[in-house]
């Protein structure tokens, strides 16, 4: 058993070895910025209206900063033209610099690294407006790990973390996502169901990702 183990260990890593190194591109900023990494390209991999979107809505379109009643300093980020004409390079820049004009700004917790680099890499691939449309819906063994937080952290979290509770609900761990799924409140929200409509400023949930949190509900919510 063992060594028909290893002996598929060795051959993936043979594999992976023959494969070509990806085209690396060095995003601006400065070599003291940690989070300037060297991001691999991949072709057209990014699609901008699942992934980069609601991504930057939740973290820079809150009311009261870039969405479109308040357009703080002129930007408005809850659109492909809105986030273009900003550039896509000081979009890099505010989302990493360490200083007090970071967005979402302080004391709100910075972008994590994943959706950071998320963002490189649709730069990268040239910042297309890519619209995608996911034609198979998973919907096997709903669990908050593998379903719910990948949603949460793309179109909720920015506005519904410790440091930025949008109407007291936090989306940003497994217990208090649970607590707010049980109580009704989450899917009355994203299902415009009398209460206020979410993700807020931005389009509704696929109905996939919708789907996915009622069967999570139904199922009491597995992490
Ligand atoms: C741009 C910021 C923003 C985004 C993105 C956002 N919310 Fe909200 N959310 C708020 C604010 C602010 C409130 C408080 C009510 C209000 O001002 O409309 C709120 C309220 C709520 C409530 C309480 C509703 C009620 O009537 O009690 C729930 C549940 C909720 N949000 C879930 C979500 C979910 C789920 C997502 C992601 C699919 C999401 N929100 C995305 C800002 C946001």
């Amino acid at each position: 058993m063992k060594i028909i183990f290893y002996s598929i260990i060795i051959l993936l890593c043979l594999i992976t070895a023959c494969k070509h190194e990806p085209e690396l591109v060095q995003l601006g900023g400065n070599s003291t910025d940690t989070t300037h990494t060297v991001v691999p390209v991949q072709n057209d991999s990014v699609c901008f209206n699942t992934q980069i979107l609601p991504l930057i809505t939740a973290s820079c379109a809150q009311s009261g900063c870039h969405d479109a009643i308040t357009k703080e300093e002129g930007l408005t980020l809850n659109s492909y033209n809105g986030i273009m004409n900003m550039g896509t390079s000081d979009l890099v820049k505010y989302i990493t610099t360490s200083s007090s004009k970071r967005m979402p700004p302080p004391p709100q917790p910075k972008m994590d690294t994943a959706s950071i680099n998320l963002i490189k890499r649709w730069i990268a691939e040239g910042a297309k407006n890519r619209n995608c449309n996911p034609s198979n819906c998973d919907t096997t063994n709903v669990a908050y790990t593998t379903h719910i937080a990948p949603v949460m952290n793309t179109y909720c979290k920015g506005c519904h973390n410790t440091s930025n509770l949008g109407g007291g609900v936090n989306l940003d761990n497994y217990l208090s996502t649970k607590t707010n799924t049980l109580t009704g409140k989450m899917i009355c929200a994203i299902t415009a169901n009398g209460c206020a409509i979410m993700p807020k400023g931005g389009p509704s949930l696929s109905s996939c990702n919708i789907r996915k949190i009622q069967i999570w509900a139904a199922n009491n919510c597995p992490q």
